[in-house]
């Protein structure tokens, strides 16, 4: 079960911090930092990676049978945490500009997090195990039933839009560095 809004906070932090730090680069250089330069890129290149590891990472983790380190939960957070975060940097990196193959995984980017909220909405109102439906008391089975299959139907959503968004965000990539950087 995913307890508190722990990860929502230490995300809400993070974010504050790096935009700390994206103002003094403005306020330094007095212009917008651009994509593909130092700034713009670094932000790019991290939030990538953090976006690569919250598609990655709790499916693993959820799937292994042999191996199993930490508990799902703070895998989920974590999950969160990077799949907010990762984008924040990134929308950063566009440096505010959304044409073409760019612009449209700057689209899915959004919408993927808007998804991953409802779905965290979702998730943290299905009790898991009959002691949760102890707790809850009022849920009836059928309520369950219900709520397990919203899970199910907004799986088939939330996943193929990380699928096209990573296709489209390695076209991107391909393509900025070769006409953006190689050429230059
Ligand atoms: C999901 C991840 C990413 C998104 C949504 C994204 C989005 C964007 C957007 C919207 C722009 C501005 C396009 C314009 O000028 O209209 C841009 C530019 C650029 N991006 Fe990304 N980006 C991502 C990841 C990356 C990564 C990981 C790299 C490098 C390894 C990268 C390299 C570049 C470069 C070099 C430019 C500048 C292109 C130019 O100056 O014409 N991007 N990106
Ligand atoms: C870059 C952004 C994100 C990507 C690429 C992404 C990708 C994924 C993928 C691939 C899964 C399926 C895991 C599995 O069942 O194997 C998943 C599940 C999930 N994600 Fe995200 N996600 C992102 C952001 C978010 C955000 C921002 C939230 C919450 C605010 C979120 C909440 C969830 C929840 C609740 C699940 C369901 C967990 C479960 O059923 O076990 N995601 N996400």
């Amino acid at each position: 079960m995913l307890r508190g809004n722990k990860e929502l906070w230490l995300a809400f932090l993070a974010m504050a911090l790096i935009t700390g730090i994206y103002a003094l680069v403005v306020f330094f250089t007095r212009s917008i930092p651009p994509a593909g330069e130092l700034f713009g890129h670094g932000v790019g290149i991290v939030g990538f990676v953090l976006m690569m590891m919250t598609e990655t990472l709790y499916s693993l983790r959820k799937r292994s049978r042999t191996v199993q380190w930490g508990r799902m939960s703070t895998w989920l957070q974590f999950h969160i945490f990077t799949g907010i975060v990762g984008p924040y940097m990134v929308l950063l990196h566009t440096s505010w500009k959304f044409n073409g193959i760019a612009g449209a995984t700057t689209l899915l980017t959004i919408i993927i997090v808007v998804s991953g909220f409802i779905g965290r909405y979702v998730f943290t109102r299905i009790p898991r195990t009959m002691d949760g439906l102890e707790i809850e008391g009022t849920l009836s089975q059928e309520a369950l039933k219900q709520a397990r299959r919203l899970l199910a139907l907004w799986h088939t959503v939330h996943i193929p839009i990380g699928i096209a968004l990573f296709i489209s965000a390695f076209v991107h990539i391909g393509a900025a560095l070769y006409y953006a950087t190689l050429l230059k």
